[in-house]
C-alpha cells in the first residue's frame, strides 16, 4: 500500500511554512494520572535514576565496539541498578533473554517502574536493509518505510522499544564519514525520507508489540561540521539552519517521532547538547515537541571538553537546563542532579517535566500496561529474519542501485559472456552491510560473487588501501580470458560512518592501479562502487564504459546487483548526493548559490566562480541516475500563471524510446528570478518515479502552490514572493532547460 501520497510528495517547500510539530501525543488522561501517582512517590535518586540511560553490559554483536559499555558495566551492577531504581534503560543489548532478565529486575525495584530497551537500529535488525544513504537514491519514501516497518517488526521480537533512527542530518560535505547514515544532501528528499522511517517504525500504533519509538537525530546541523571532520564545531546562520537543516527534523516530528537526540556538535559557539535556544525555546516553545530528548554518547561529559562546562556537575546542570531530558552512558544526571536540586541549582519543577516525559515515553511504547512488552518468550525466534524480510531487501537494494553511465549499452550483461570479477569488493563476507550495524552480520549477506552464480572467474586483484603481491597480474590475466572484466572496488565500510572523515574522496590509490591494467587489456570494463560518500571517480575509473553505484546493499547485496548487470531488473536509483569532479571542490552540493559571478557551462571565462582548472559543477549531478534505453524529455509547460491561493500544473511529457520499461525519476526543480534572500541554483520540490512502457510516453504532471515556494526569509521566518521563477521538470539538478512561472500578488 502507498501510504505516501502523490500530494505528500508534492508537498515540497510546505514544510518551511512554520507548520508546528508536535511529537509524542500527550497520554490520555488516566496514563497522566497514573504517572503522577508514580512522580508522587519517587525519591530525587529514583528520578534521576530514570533519567539515566546506559550501554548494555551485554552488548549485541558489534554493540561492544561502536558504544563500549564503560568500565565498571556488568551485568551484575546493571541487574542491581534495575533493581534499584537507579537505571531508566539500556541500549544495544543481546538480545531478549537479556532484556528479560533485567525486565525482571526492574519491576522487583520499589516502584516497578519498567526499563526502556534502545537499539541503533538504523537500517534493519538481523535482515538488513541498504545504507540509508543508499536507499535515499531510490527516491522511493515509501520504500524506506517499509523497510522500517520490518526493521521494527525484527528488533522489538529481541525486546528493543526504541531505536536512535532515523539519522536526518542533512550531509553536503562528502568527507564526513555520517553522510551514510541519512538521506543526502537535500532537504526534500531529506524531509520525505524522514517522515517515512519514522512512520516505518512507530507503526501505527507506538502500544503495538511491534512498533519501536523513533528518535530523530543528530539535533542539530551535525553534518555541517566544519572541514568535514566529525565531531567538529558548526557555525552556520540561523536562517540556513532553517532553511537546511531544521526541515528535515520537523517532519519527522510532524509524523511523530517520539524523540530526539541531541547533537555532538557545538552550534556557533553553544553546543547542541546545552543550547537552550535550539532544545527549548525552538523545539518546544515554537514546534511544540512533547517527547523525549535524549543526550548522545556521553555528550553531555563533553561538554568539559568543549571548554564549556567546569565540571561534571556543571556539564549536568548545563545540559539538563538547556532541555536535554535523559543523558546517555555519562552518568552524569545519577551523580549530580540530586544534589543540584538540593542545592536549588537546578528546579524540582524541571526535574519532574523530564521524568513525566520519560514515564510519558514509557506508557506510550505500552510498558507502563506490560513491562514484557516485547518480550514474549519464542517470538525473536519467530520474527527474524523472515523470508518476506529478505525479498525486501531485495527489492531494496535493486532499487538503490544507480546506474552512472553505460556507454554503447554495455549494459545489461548479454547471457553466455565470460565475466572476469575483479576488485577486493567482488567476493567474501565483508562490505555488504555497511558501517553502522549493531546485530547484522555479513555472513548472512550474499555477495558478488555468489548473486553472479557459477561462470564467473573472481580474483580480488587489490586489497582495499594496499596492493596485493600478484594481485593486479593475476586481474590482468583474468580478464584476457574473459568477455568483460566487472570491477568491485570502492571503499569498505569502515571508510565512512561515525569518527570516519576522509580528506580525499578518492578511490585508494592501490585500487585506481588495479583498474588502469585492467583498463589496458581493451576488454570492456563495468565498474560496481562500494561507497558510503559520494566520490571523486578520477579519469581511470571513468574510462570504464559502464559504472554502477552499489552503496552498501545489506543482506541481498549480490543478488540485487547481479540482478541489474545481468537485465532481470532496470536500474532506477538516483544520486542522492553530488558526485564532484575533484575532491578539493567539497562541500559541493547542487543547491549552492549563484554568486555574482556565475560561470556558465563550457570554455572557462575568467573572473568568474570556477577553479583554475575545474568547473563548478558536479561530474554526476544529484538526482542522476540512468536506466535502460533511451528516456527523452520533452518540453516543459506551465499551464498558466499562478494565482496566490491557485494552483497550477507544470507537465512535461517522456519518452521511452528503448526497447524495455523504464520507471523514469522526474524531477521539479525551482528558482526565483530575484528575492529578498539570495536562493540556490535550483531547489528541488517534488518528484515522482515515472513508469514508462517501452517505445511509449508518459506525461509527468506535478501541481505547484505558492507554499512550494516559500523559504527563509530575512526575520528568520517563512516567506513567499511573488515574482517569476525559473522552473524545471528534469533527469537531475544539472540538466533541462528552465520554463517561466510566474507568482501573482495576492489580490
Ligand atoms: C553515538 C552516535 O552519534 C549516535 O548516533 C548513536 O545513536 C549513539 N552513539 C548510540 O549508539
Amino acid at each position: 500500500m502507498n501510504r505516501l501520497s502523490r500530494r505528500a510528495l508534492l508537498a515540497g517547500g510546505a514544510a518551511l511554512a512554520a507548520r508546528p510539530a508536535f511529537g509524542l501525543a500527550l497520554p490520555p488522561a488516566t496514563t497522566g494520572a497514573r504517572i503522577e501517582a508514580l512522580l508522587g512517590r519517587m525519591t530525587i535518586a529514583e528520578k534521576a535514576g530514570q533519567l539515566t540511560l546506559m550501554a548494555s553490559a551485554i552488548g549485541g554483536r558489534a554493540a561492544t565496539a561502536l558504544n563500549p559499555p564503560g568500565t565498571g558495566a556488568s551485568a551484575e551492577v546493571q541487574l542491581a541498578a534495575a533493581r534499584s531504581g537507579q537505571l531508566t534503560g539500556i541500549f544495544n543489548g543481546e538480545g531478549s533473554a537479556w532484556h528479560r532478565r533485567l525486565q525482571q529486575a526492574a519491576v522487583k525495584s520499589r516502584l516497578g517502574i519498567p526499563l526502556i530497551f534502545a537499539g541503533d537500529i538504523i537500517h534493519g535488525f538481523r535482515t538488513i536493509f541498504p545504507v540509508p544513504l543508499g536507499e535515499a537514491a531510490s527516491f522511493d519514501p515509501d520504500l524506506a518505510r517499509r523497510t522500517a516497518r520490518a526493521a521494527a517488526v525484527e528488533a522489538s521480537a529481541a525486546g528493543i522499544d526504541w531505536t536512535f533512527a532515523p539519522m536526518v542530518d542533512i550531509a553536503r560535505d562528502a568527507r564526513w564519514g555520517r553522510g551514510v547514515e541519512g538521506s543526502g544532501e537535500d532537504v526534500t528528499l531529506g524531509r520525505l525520507f524522514a517522515a517515512a522511517r519514522v512512520s516505518g517504525f512507530q507503526g501505527r500504533s507506538l502500544a503495538d508489540p511491534d512498533a519501536m519509538a523513533a528518535c530523530a537525530k543528530h539535533f542539530a546541523a551535525y553534518g555541517a561540521a566544519d572541514a568535514g571532520l566529525d565531531y567538529n564545531s558548526v557555525d552556520v546562520s540561523e536562517r540556513t539552519l532553517r532553511q537546511v537543516y531544521f526541515p528535515p527534523f520537523q517532519a519527522a516530528f510532524d509524523a511523530g517521532a517520539a524523540t530526539v537526540m541531541a547533537a555532538f556538535n557545538e552550534l556557533s559557539g553553544i553546543p547542541a547538547t546545552a543550547n537552550h535556544w535550539l532544545l527549548t525555546d525552538v523545539l518546544r516553545g515554537e514546534w511544540s515537541f512533547k517527547g523525549l530528548v535524549v543526550s548522545d554518547y556521553t555528550a553531555d561529559e563533553e561538554l568539559i571538553a568543549h571548554g564549556f562546562a567546569r565540571d561534571g556537575r556543571d556539564a549536568a546542570r548545563l545540559a539538563f537546563l538547556a532541555g536535554v531530558d535523559m543523558c546517555m552512558q555519562s552518568g552524569l544526571y545519577r551523580d549530580h542532579l540530586p544534589a543540584l536540586v538540593a542545592a536549588g541549582a537546578v528546579p524540582m519543577a524541571r526535574l519532574n517535566e523530564a521524568v513525566r516525559r520519560v514515564l510519558a515515553l514509557k506508557a506510550a511504547v505500552g510498558l507502563l500496561d506490560d513491562p514484557f512488552r516485547r518480550l514474549t518468550p519464542g517470538r525473536e525466534k519467530r520474527m527474524v529474519g523472515l523470508p518476506a524480510h529478505r525479498a525486501l531487501a531485495r527489492e531494496a537494494a535493486q532499487r538503490s542501485i544507480v546506474l552512472l553511465k553505460n556507454d554503447g549499452g554495455l549494459l545489461p550483461l548479454a547471457p553466455g559472456r565470460r565475466i572476469a570479477l575483479i576488485g577486493p569488493f567482488a567476493s567474501g563476507p565483508h562490505d555488504l552491510i555497511g558501517p553502522w550495524n549493531v546485530y547484522g552480520d555479513d555472513r548472512e549477506a550474499v555477495d558478488l560473487a555468489t548473486g553472479l552464480g557459477a561462470g564467473v572467474t573472481v580474483t580480488p586483484g587489490s586489497g582495499v588501501e594496499t596492493a596485493l603481491p600478484g594481485g593486479i597480474a593475476a586481474a590482468v590475466a583474468a580478464a584476457r580470458l574473459a568477455d568483460v572484466a566487472v570491477l568491485a572496488i570502492g571503499e569498505s565500510q569502515v571508510m565512512s560512518g561515525e569518527a570516519q572523515s576522509r580528506t580525499e574522496v578518492t578511490i585508494p590509490t592501490p585500487q585506481i592501479d588495479l583498474v588502469r591494467a585492467v583498463a589496458a587489456t581493451g576488454k570492456p570494463m563495468v565498474v560496481v562502487l562500494s561507497t558510503g560518500r559520494a566520490l571523486a571517480l578520477g579519469d581511470a575509473v571513468l574510462s570504464a564504459p559502464a559504472i554502477v553505484v552499489g552503496w552498501f546493499l545489506g543482506s541481498e547485496s549480490g543478488n540485487a546487483m547481479a540482478d541489474v548487470l545481468l537485465g532481470r531488473v532496470a536500474p532506477s536509483g538516483r544520486l542522492p548526493v553530488s558526485f564532484p569532479i575533484e575532491s578539493g571542490q567539497v562541500p559541493y552540493h547542487y543547491d549552492h548559490k549563484p554568486t555574482g559571478r556565475p560561470a556558465a557551462p563550457g570554455p572557462a571565462v575568467p573572473y568568474k566562480a570556477r577553479y583554475r582548472t575545474t568547473p563548478n559543477a558536479a561530474r554526476f549531478a544529484f538526482g542522476h541516475g540512468l536506466t535502460w534505453g533511451d528516456i527523452a524529455y520533452g518540453p516543459i509547460v506551465v499551464d498558466g500563471g499562478l494565482a496566490w491561493d491557485g494552483k497550477v500544473e507544470v507537465t512535461a511529457v517522456i519518452s521511452n524510446r528503448g526497447r524495455r520499461a523504464a520507471t523514469e525519476v522526474v524531477q521539479l526543480y525551482v528558482r526565483p528570478r530575484s528575492a529578498t534572500i539570495t536562493q540556490p541554483v535550483r531547489r528541488l520540490v517534488a518528484f515522482q518515479r515515472l513508469d514508462v512502457p517501452a517505445g511509449r510516453t508518459a506525461k509527468a504532471v506535478f501541481v505547484l502552490r505558492r507554499q512550494d515556494l516559500a523559504f527563509i526569509g530575512i526575520d528568520n521566518r517563512p516567506v513567499i514572493e511573488p515574482g517569476a521563477y525559473d522552473v524545471w521538470i528534469a533527469p537531475s539538478a544539472e540538466a533541462g532547460a528552465a520554463a517561466t512561472l510566474v507568482l501573482a500578488a495576492p489580490a
